[in-house]
């Protein structure tokens, strides 16, 4: 089978009491991190997703996958209200997070932010020191603490996998930094404020092959403390990481599931289309 060939490389991932699939959890499964109910986003009048009801499991990696355009990038920054300081925009059905929605009125959306961090496409640091950059959250969340600040700073690129290599240099620019460094910057950024969530818009897009790996050495070490939302063009990058998978296409969410059953036994043909690379 094409399929079956195509992945043949996949890895499973490690069995985790919390991997199941949420959407029709079985019972005494644990809720869901986050949560989408037949959710739409528009940018003015031009619908960008509709009718999306999905689940995403705690202390897992959710990929996003489906054709350029279909609204994956548009759903990420829809999670922790990114897509808010786009004028015109508009958002129907519940986003919750821990049962509770993130749209409500009196949500604090720089504390939500705080909870749910981003890592975008192309790296984003600062023209800053590796050091200002990191303690840029916490700073303006009012940490002044110098001994406090150097201690997150440590952890966060310790967590991110950056510190062996940052270490000396903690004053330099980040400028002048790998690209790869720059993302796993990025991701220490993200980490200093102690997220619960991580939502990542292909991070390794833009990078070669050594630096994708060790992203995604990073992603699978993170799990086991983070909630991850990632989205990637790339399949095999989805099978290598993810337990589940969301297929998204013109808007909708067309079928999710677990990743394997996904890429070698999926439902829907649309899905299976795409994976075998028939379209997108
Ligand atoms: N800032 C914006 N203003 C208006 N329309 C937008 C904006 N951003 C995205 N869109 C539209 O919303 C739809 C979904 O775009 P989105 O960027 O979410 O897709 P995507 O799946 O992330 O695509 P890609 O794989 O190319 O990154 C597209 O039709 C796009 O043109
Ligand atoms: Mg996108």
């Amino acid at each position: 089978m094409a399929l079956v060939k195509a992945f043949t490389q996949f890895v499973e991932p490690p069995s985790s009491p919390v991997t199941d699939v949420a959407q029709g959890a079985a019972p005494g499964a644990r809720p869901p991190k986050l949560e989408t109910v037949q959710m739409g986003f528009f940018y003015g009048l031009n619908q960008a997703l509709r009718d999306v009801s999905l689940k995403i499991n705690e202390r897992a990696v959710t990929a996003l996958i489906g054709p350029s355009g279909c609204g994956k990038s548009t759903y990420l920054r829809s999670l922790n209200r990114m897509n808010d300081i786009i004028e015109g925009t508009r958002v129907s059905g519940k986003v919750m997070l821990d049962g509770e929605d993130i749209y409500a009125k009196d949500v604090d959306v720089v504390s939500l932010r705080k909870r749910i961090g981003m890592v975008f496409q192309k790296s984003t640091p600062f023209p800053k020191s590796i050091f200002d950059n990191v303690a840029f959250g916490p700073r303006i969340a009012g940490l002044t603490d110098k001994a406090k600040l150097t201690e997150i700073v440590e952890q966060s690129l310790q967590r991110a996998a950056l510190w062996n290599e940052a270490k000396d240099r903690l004053r330099d620019s980040a400028m002048a930094l790998s690209g790869g460094q720059q993302q796993r910057l990025c991701i220490a950024r993200a980490l200093a404020t102690s997220p619960e969530v991580l939502l990542m818009d292909e991070p390794a897009s833009a990078l070669d092959p050594a630096s994708t790996s060790r992203i995604e050495d990073l992603i699978f070490e993170l799990k086991q403390n983070y909630t991850i939302v990632i989205v990637t063009h790339n399949m095999q990058q989805a099978a290598r990481i993810s337990e589940v998978t969301a297929f998204f296409c013109m808007g909708r969410l067309v079928e999710v599931g677990q990743t394997k059953q996904l890429f070698t036994n999926p439902i829907q043909k649309e899905t299976e289309d795409y994976i075998t690379g028939r379209f997108g």
